[in-house]
Parts: structure tokens; C-alpha cells; sequence
């Protein structure tokens, strides 16, 4: 039998998620959105490309619940991105409300699906969502590094000047300012970067900079566009998960999730490498982390419950 998508929040986003779930053929997918319009002219502007792209499934637009029943995966990107010179956590108050009335509308109709949120302030929604709906917390999933992880990657294959399928790294922590590079695991072509930068191959300060673009990646792409935030990425990150999930590809992805005592945090969401397989996050990897890269993480998590502080203060349901 097919499988099932429902994509809550019919934007930028979930349009672009919509489309490569299609090309990629890898379940039936309904767009929710409140601008029932926008879900229902997508969905049909997409199905119209099948005979083209030549892919076999089932794609409609709803704002009814009802319509996404029983699904295998729900992909969350309903909210408010970003306008220039805004940060993610400024989209607290608004997200919250919206997140809380997808939660309710999710609990009911699909309580056994798997949820991967990427509406921001990532590691906060995902957390509140997890509150709100009561769904089990290893099905319900942040995405954040993937993205990250995919951005550091990427300028670094630009610095090096080699393919992006030769360079492994990855960025943890929160889904903000804070988000750590894991520079103790980055390899070039099978290089440790800490010893690239040893041996002259890349100054420690044009590094620094390439993790601060990475830290920065969001805003520069908002900055460009004006209106907006990023789409393309975030949307392939998200696939990647859902992927993993319904076909048990058991990937180790960098994640924001639920973490009960492990990486020395209880009871919060953050980015952590974790395995997705078909009973959704099936383990946290724990990696041995430099003392950097410990310290970081740590302020990373501080900054994280600060905002789930203010989050409660918001809506005292999360207490
Ligand atoms: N239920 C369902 N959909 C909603 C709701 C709601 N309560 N409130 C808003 N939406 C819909 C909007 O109608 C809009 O179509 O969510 C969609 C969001 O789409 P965009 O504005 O294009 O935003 P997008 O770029 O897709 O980003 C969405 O993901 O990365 C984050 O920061 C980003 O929080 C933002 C989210």
C-alpha cells in the first residue's frame, strides 16, 4: 500500500517539499494550509508535472484535517519565516500559536505518524509541538542539522575546491547563533581538517569565518531574498528524514531531538546525530566531543532553554 504524506503549511517550503516527494515517488501527498488556495493550486500545479516527470502518486490540497487522517509522515513548516534583520527566536510568539493549533489538529487524526517540524525557532517548536500533541517523543523530530550540516559542507567544498561528496562534517546544538561545528569530525577527502589547518593548508581565521557564514547561513539567504526565507535546502533536509523513516534506511542524520540524560541534557530538544529508521529516532549517537566543542554545545543548550523559558511564559500550557 502507499504510503502517505501530509505536509502542514503549503508555503515556500512545503511546496518545494511537495514536488521533490513526487519526483522522488515516495508516498501519496496532501498539503494542509489555511490559504486552502495556495494548498489545493499546488498540489494541482504539481500533479500536472506527472506526466512529464513521469511519477505515479496521489496529490491534493485541504485546510481539513479530516483530509490528512492516517498519515505516515507529517512534515510541519506552517508559521512565519523570517524578514530581513529579524532573528529565528523572534518568531516565538507567533509559531507558538500557530504550532499549538497544528498539534491539536495532528493528535487526533494521525497519532501514530511520524512528525518532523521545521518551523523555527526550531529546537522551541519542536519541543512545544512534542507538549502540545502528547505524540511519542521519538516521533517527533526537528529538522535543523541536516541544513546546517549541509551549509558548512558546502562552503567548505567551495574553499577547498573539491566535491561536496568528499567532505564529512557535521553541525550540532541549536538551530540558531549558537549551532556548533563539529571540527574535531571534519574530514576533507579523508583529511582531518584540525590538521589541515596545522599544516598552513587553511589559516584557523579564514576557518573561523567559513563557521560563521555557516552560523549565518539562514540570514544570508533571507537578506537576498527580501521576502522570505530559505526554501531549497531546507525542503531536501526535510525528504532526507522522511525518507530514512519510511524506507528504514537507518541513516545517521543530525537532528533536533529529544534528549533524556544524553550529551549531559535532560528533558530538551537539541541537535544531536541520531539513527531514523522506521520506528522514527531509534538512537542518539553519542560522540566523543572535544573540550571546544563541548564548552560550545553546552552554550548552545543554555540558549536553547532560555528560550523555552519565554516560550512557557508565553503559554503557561507548557509548564
Ligand atoms: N495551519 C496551517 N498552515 C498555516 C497556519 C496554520 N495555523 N498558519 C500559517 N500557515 C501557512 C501559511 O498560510 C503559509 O502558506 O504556513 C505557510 C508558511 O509558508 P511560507 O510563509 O512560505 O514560509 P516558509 O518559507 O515555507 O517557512 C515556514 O519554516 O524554516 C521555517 O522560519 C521558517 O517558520 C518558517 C517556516
Amino acid at each position: 500500500m502507499k504510503k502517505k504524506i501530509t505536509l502542514i503549511g503549503a508555503g515556500q517550503i512545503g511546496g518545494t517539499l511537495a514536488h521533490l516527494i513526487a519526483l522522488k515517488e515516495l508516498a501519496d501527498i496532501v498539503l494542509f494550509d489555511v490559504a486552502k488556495g495556495i494548498a489545493k493550486g499546488k498540489a494541482l500545479d504539481i500533479a500536472q508535472s506527472s506526466p512529464i516527470n513521469k511519477f505515479n502518486v496521489n496529490l491534493s490540497g485541504t485546510d481539513n484535517y479530516e483530509d490528512t487522517k492516517n498519515s505516515d509522515v507529517i512534515i510541519i513548516t506552517a508559521g512565519v519565516p523570517r524578514k530581513p534583520g529579524m532573528t529565528r527566536d523572534d518568531l516565538l510568539g507567533i509559531n507558538l500559536k500557530i504550532i499549538k493549533q497544528v498539534a491539536n489538529g495532528i493528535k487526533k487524526t494521525s497519532p501514530n505518524a511520524f512528525v518532523i517540524c521545521i518551523t523555527n525557532p526550531l529546537d522551541v517548536i519542536v519541543m512545544a509541538l512534542q507538549r502540545y500533541s502528547g505524540l511519542p517523543k521519538n516521533k517527533v523530530v526537528g529538522m535543523a542539522g541536516i541544513l546546517d550540516s549541509s551549509r558548512f559542507i558546502y562552503f567548505l567544498s567551495q574553499e577547498f575546491k573539491i566535491p561536496v561528496q568528499k567532505i564529512k562534517s557535521f553541525v550540532l546544538g541549536g538551530h540558531g547563533d549558537s549551532m556548533v561545528a563539529m571540527l574535531g569530525s571534519t574530514l576533507i577527502d579523508g583529511k582531518a581538517i584540525t590538521d589541515l589547518v596545522k599544516d598552513g593548508k587553511i589559516k584557523q581565521e579564514r576557518l573561523n569565518e567559513i563557521v560563521e557564514r555557516t552560523k549565518k547561513g539562514g540570514a544570508e539567504i533571507v537578506k537576498y531574498l527580501e521576502k522570505g526565507s530559505a526554501f531549497y535546502a531546507p525542503a531536501a533536509a526535510g525528504v532526507e528524514m522522511a525518507e530514512s523513516f519510511l524506507k528504514d534506511l537507518k541513516k545517521q542524520l543530525p537532528c533536533a531531538a529529544y534528549l533524556n540524560g544524553e550529551y549531559e541534557t535532560k528533558d530538551l530538544y537539541a541537535g544531536v546525530p541520531v539513527i531514523i529508521g522506521s520506528k522514527g529516532v531509534e538512537k542518539v549517537i553519542e560522540l566523543k566531543l572535544t573540550n571546544d566543542e563541548k564548552m560550545n554545545f553546552k552554550k548552545s543548550i543554555e540558549s536553547v532553554k532560555e528560550l523555552f523559558n519565554a516560550a512557557r511564559k508565553i503559554d503557561k500550557d507548557l509548564n
